[in-house]
């Protein structure tokens, strides 16, 4: 099938994992998409490996100059975007008492910052080009309830939650439709630095807590970054065009809302 023949996709944090996984899906629907990623190397090689669909590109979504930069060199390249997934985001965790301000402030950057003024700078181009478009961000069930050791990562995808709704009300004027996407537990390089931290703080083997998390969930176990594609193609395909401010979990059943 090729559900986003023809269309452009700018999508941060791309060089591994969710991102990258997001990429292949739209490749193989028909889209060209900019991997977008502060680790241009690894950017360089998935786009490499990911072929002509796809094209690297530096981004550092904590910096006004780089979004500007990474929209423009997308726009030499492709000459439009149709589509953004903010999708670059750091996990930090730690006891409430023990939550170092520089931690909080560089979470929200990237998570929060990041993702509001790269939605702001794809925004203004697609109304300019006035052909609406689709922006997808990337929230979490640790977006849909606090949790213990995890108080600032939760709060930046409450914020994302938040966020969506808001530009999903105010774009959708200009025919864009902004949603987000909550996945549970995805394994993964992220999870992997999840896993080594509570090992450290519950004092557990490594492995352990993946092992845990996966089997509580409704499917029967963690998520694989392919398992959100499908959604991930339709909130960026015409037959989402009536969807707006939404965020739908994909999480094997994790949250039920
Ligand atoms: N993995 C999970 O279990 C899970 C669960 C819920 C939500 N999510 C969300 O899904 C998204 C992708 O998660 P993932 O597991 O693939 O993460 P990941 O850590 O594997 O990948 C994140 C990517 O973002 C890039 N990045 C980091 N800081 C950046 C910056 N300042 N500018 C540009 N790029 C930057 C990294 O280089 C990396 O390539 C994130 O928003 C994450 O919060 C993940």
């Amino acid at each position: 099938m090729t559900r986003l023949a023809g269309k452009f996709a700018l999508i941060t944090g791309a060089a591994r994992g969710i991102g990258r996984a997001f990429a292949e899906a739209y490749i193989r629907e028909g889209a060209r998409v900019a991997i977008a990623d502060i680790d241009l190397e690894k950017a360089r090689a998935t786009a490499a490996e990911l072929g002509e669909g796809a094209i690297a590109i530096s981004m550092d979504v904590t910096q006004q100059s780089s979004i500007e930069s990474a929209v423009s060199e997308t726009l030499a390249a492709f000459g439009g975007i149709d589509i953004l997934i903010n999708n670059a985001a750091i996990f930090t965790a730690a006891p409430i008492v023990e939550i170092a301000r520089e931690d909080f402030d560089r979470t929200f950057d990237i998570n929060v910052a990041g993702t509001l003024f790269t939605l702001q700078a794809v925004a203004r181009h697609m109304i300019e080009r006035g052909t609406g478009g689709k922006i997808i961000n990337m929230a979490s069930q640790a977006g849909r309830r606090g949790e213990p050791l995890v108080a600032v990562y939760c709060a930046s995808k409450a914020a994302i939650i938040s966020l969506t709704q808001s530009a999903g009300l105010n774009l959708i004027q200009h025919g864009i439709n902004v949603n987000a996407i909550s996945p549970g537990v995805v394994d993964g390089e992220h999870w992997d630095g999840v896993d080594a931290f509570f090992a450290k703080h519950e004092n557990k083997p490594r492995g352990q807590k993946k092992k845990e998390v996966g089997d509580a969930v409704p499917f029967g176990r963690m998520g694989k970054a392919e398992d959100l594609c499908g959604m991930a193609v339709f909130l960026a395909s015409d037959d989402a065009n009536y969807v707006v401010g939404q965020t739908y979990n994909v999480d094997g059943g994790q949250w039920l809302s």
